[in-house]
Parts: C-alpha cells; sequence; structure tokens
C-alpha cells in the first residue's frame, strides 16, 4: 500500500457536542427521532438508520442490481455531461452530501482533473465506515486531490463546512436521494443550501422521474432481496444503537408506488403482534398484527416542476440533463 500524505486527508467527525442548538445530527444521537417516529398510529423510522456500516454496504449492492436503475441512469448521465458541468463551473471546491462510494463522484473529479483544476473534496455521509474507506481510495486514484471529510448528516454537515479554497463552491446532491424528503423537508432543506452558498456557487442534483409503477415497484422489490434484507436491517442497527430488542423474523419487506402521491412507500410490515423493547430510549413499542412501520419514502419528480421549484429558492437552472429514456435527471443550478 502507498504512504498517503496525511496532509491530503482531513476527516471531521461532528458530534452532538458540537452543536450549538439540537440538530438531526443530536436527535441521531439520542434516539428522539425515533421515539416520534415509533410513537405515531402510522409508525415511521428515518431513511437515514439505513445506514450503519453494514445497511451503506447493502446499499451498495443495490446500486448494482439489475432492476435497481437509478444509479446507472444517473452515472451514465454524468459520465456524458461531467465536462459540461466542470465547464461550466469552474475552478469549484467540490462538496458532496450523501457521499457513500463516492463511485460517481470520480466522473466529476476527472472532469476537473481533465480541465486542469486543482480538486478539493468535501464528502458528508452519516457512515464513517465508508466515508473512510472511499477517501483513501480517492486519495490513491488522485495524486493531487485533498479530502475534507465530514461524518455526519446533511444539516449538520453543512452548518459546518470549511471556508472554500477556490473560487466557488459546487454542492451535490445526486442519486436522488432528496427523494426521501416530504415537500415541508424539501423546503428547509433547499433553505439551507441557498443560505450556504454565496451568490455564484453552484448546487448539482440529481432526481429520479415519474415513470410506470411496474417499474418502479421492480426497483424496489428485487428478485435477489438485497432491498429487503436493507430495509431489515434498520430493526438490527437500532437494536445495536439503542439496545433494543426487534426480532427481525416478525416483519417483511414491502414497497408500493403510491401513484398519487408519486412516491416508492417502503414499509415493515409487522407478522405477529408484540412489543419491543429499545432500553436506551426507555421505549416499549407494541405492534398489532397486519400494522407496519413506514422506513422510507422515495418521491419521483418531474424534470421542469423541480427547475421551477428551485428557481423560487434562489436556484437558478444553468442547464438540466437526461437520460434517452427520460427516467433520471440532473439539474445544474447556480445561486443567484
Ligand atoms: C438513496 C434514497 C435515493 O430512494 O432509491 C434504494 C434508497 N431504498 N432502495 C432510493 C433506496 C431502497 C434510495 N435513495
Amino acid at each position: 500500500m502507498p504512504i498517503l500524505s496525511p496532509s491530503r486527508l482531513h476527516i471531521h467527525y461532528l458530534a452532538p457536542a458540537h452543536c450549538s442548538e439540537p440538530s438531526s445530527e443530536h436527535l441521531m444521537e439520542n434516539g428522539q427521532d425515533v421515539i416520534d417516529g415509533l410513537t405515531q398510529s402510522q409508525k415511521t423510522l428515518p431513511p437515514k438508520y439505513f445506514y450503519d456500516d453494514y445497511g451503506s454496504q447493502l446499499f451498495e449492492k443495490i446500486c448494482e442490481l439489475p432492476e435497481y436503475y437509478p444509479t446507472r441512469t444517473e452515472a451514465w448521465i454524468l459520465n456524458e455531461y461531467a465536462d459540461a458541468i466542470a465547464h461550466h463551473t469552474g475552478p469549484c471546491d467540490l462538496i458532496e452530501l450523501g457521499s457513500g462510494s463516492s463511485t460517481k463522484t470520480r466522473l466529476l473529479l476527472d472532469a476537473y482533473q481533465r480541465q486542469g483544476e486543482a480538486l478539493y473534496y468535501q464528502p458528508i455521509d452519516v457512515s464513517a465506515g465508508i466515508l473512510a474507506e472511499s477517501a483513501q481510495q480517492l486519495l490513491m486514484d488522485y495524486s493531487t486531490l485533498q479530502v475534507y471529510g465530514q461524518v455526519g448528516t446533511y444539516e449538520q454537515a453543512l452548518a459546518n463546512l470549511s471556508e472554500p479554497h477556490l473560487d466557488h463552491r459546487l454542492v451535490f446532491f445526486l442519486g436522488s436521494s432528496l427523494g426521501n424528503f416530504s415537500p415541508v423537508e424539501c423546503d428547509r432543506f433547499f433553505a439551507q443550501v441557498a443560505d450556504v452558498l454565496a451568490p455564484g456557487d453552484f448546487f448539482l442534483l440529481g432526481i429520479d422521474l415519474e415513470k410506470e409503477a411496474t417499474i418502479l415497484e421492480a426497483a424496489y422489490n428485487d428478485s435477489q432481496g438485497v432491498t429487503a434484507a436493507f430495509n431489515l436491517n434498520m430493526l438490527t442497527h437500532l437494536n445495536q444503537r439503542f439496545g433494543g430488542n426487534f426480532d427481525n423474523q416478525n416483519f417483511y419487506h414491502q414497497a408500493i408506488y403510491n401513484k398519487n402521491a408519486a412516491q416508492i412507500e417502503m414499509h415493515l410490515h409487522c407478522k405477529i403482534a408484540h412489543s419491543v423493547d429499545l432500553e436506551n430510549l426507555d421505549l416499549t413499542v407494541p405492534f398489532a398484527e397486519g400494522e407496519t412501520i413506514r422506513t422510507e419514502i422515495s418521491r419521483k419528480f418531474n424534470l421542469n416542476t423541480m427547475q421551477q421549484y428551485l428557481q423560487e429558492k434562489g436556484l437558478a437552472t444553468i442547464n438540466s440533463w437526461t437520460d434517452p429514456k427520460q427516467w433520471f435527471g440532473i439539474i445544474l443550478c447556480q445561486h443567484q
């Protein structure tokens, strides 16, 4: 293994103590969001709890499934248009929300490198394991790259961005993770993005587009059962994190497309009446047979509507791109 210059890698672990106000990272630590979600009549859990280190690995497997088209479709678009993006923005600090394995990031790094720009990359992810591992890999493959990683939630990392090194910032949010946000959460998220960006800075957004229900449902009910394992792993993660005694055997995976709301809804369906204790949260949760926990919504969008929405938030579209089937879209916008 080549010895890495330590000065090219900085990883900052955003701990609750760093928060002046309770933020969602704080909530993630103390589990208030779990208590809130599991005491509603329709039980819910926040999708960020999918991504412990094992869950992040399962997600990487999902991205390679034949049915799960979003990753490869978005990668196709990026591969096609990364040079156009780099050309539009010029030198930029690259800030990625939910960086995961940083696989698609390479397409952008390559484009900026071809253009002769210095490479400053700030990955942000809730999973420390996958962030550190991907950063090491990137440093080996890009000899001039500097990485400033942040382990934490989007909100907290955005509030703690380091000073930009280059002319502008490019914040990018790929994979349609935006789909996990309700309309209200979208509003709040875009307001925060617009707030951290200076006039002239850039925002790059990948969104999954509306399409036939059969294609969507297959993507979230894969034949190998990887998505089912990913969904159920949230319970294992909660057991470890909050001293819980969820038995995965008592639940099964469900994903249905709600056409009216244009969203996939993922649930864990409870097979038998029982109750679950989460010791660290002082919480006992009764479950009825047939009851579900909604673990994720994955909204599907319209490219034009999204551009209008971004415009209202002060993020003006420079260009947008899609694939030949128009299954996925990428929007580059600039803060005014
Ligand atoms: C990472 C939120 C974009 O909604 O498609 C994949 C997560 N869940 N399969 C998505 C996911 C089930 C994914 N996002």
